[in-house]
């Protein structure tokens, strides 16, 4: 599917469903998981809960076979319904191409955005330090998703997988809930 029929059926699903209600974004979950310990692996992967407003996720993970000049990166989005199940979005991007122009793929960028400012995946290939994702926000996320281009509300993972020179390396599942706001 080109991003344009994308776009545009996540558009009309908004359309359909959101109808001006405000929402709001909370992450549930974090998991990591290494797949190749010689290559890369997590030196922390967590959620936390300062209060009730401040909710961050952090992760580094340390990469053993530097310099990295070849990943892809496979993104899924799921969401519940009963059970997890495919969602808009499934494609595979190679992250150094991309990282190259970010102007070339919009839904790309859209993705990368949500973590850019919070991580050191800020550059072009090759990758020859560690991965950091450092305290990215519910609420910096939530303002990305709700105001620029709000979804439906439910349960979502996002499912990546990290390909280096071909192989699996690792994979990151990421869990937020999107609720109805009736407050605001
Ligand atoms: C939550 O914690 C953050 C960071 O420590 C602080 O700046 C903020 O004022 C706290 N919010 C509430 C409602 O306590
Ligand atoms: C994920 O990306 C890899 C590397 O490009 C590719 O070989 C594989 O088919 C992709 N897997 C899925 C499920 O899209
Ligand atoms: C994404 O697409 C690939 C290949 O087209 C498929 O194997 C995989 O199961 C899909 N993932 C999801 C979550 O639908
Ligand atoms: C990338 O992120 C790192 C760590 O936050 C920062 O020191 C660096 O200035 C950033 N580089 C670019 C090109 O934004």
């Amino acid at each position: 599917m080109s991003s344009r029929y994308i776009i545009l059926v996540q558009l009309l699903v908004v359309l359909h469903l959101l109808r001006g209600i405000a929402s709001k974004f909370e992450f549930t979950n974090i998991k990591c998981n290494s797949l190749d310990k010689e290559f890369d692996d997590f030196e922390y992967c967590y959620l936390k809960s300062v209060n009730r407003s401040y909710k961050y996720m952090s992760l580094k993970v340390n990469l053993y076979k530097i310099p990295i000049t070849k990943v892809k990166v496979n993104f899924s989005l799921l969401k519940r319904f009963s059970g997890y199940k495919p969602f808009l979005y499934n494609f595979t991007v190679d992250a150094c191409k991309f990282l190259s122009n970010r102007k070339s793929n919009p839904v790309v960028t859209y993705f990368h955005e949500l973590f850019r400012a919070h991580s050191n995946m800020n550059h072009t290939c090759p990758f020859d330090h560690d991965i950091v994702l450092d305290k990215l926000s519910t609420k910096f996320v939530d303002q990305k998703i709700t105001e620029v281009l709000p979804f439906p509300h439910g349960d979502y993972q996002l499912h990546t997988s990290w390909h280096a020179y071909g192989i699996n390396r690792a994979e990151v599942d990421i869990y937020g809930t999107l609720s109805h706001n009736f407050e605001n």
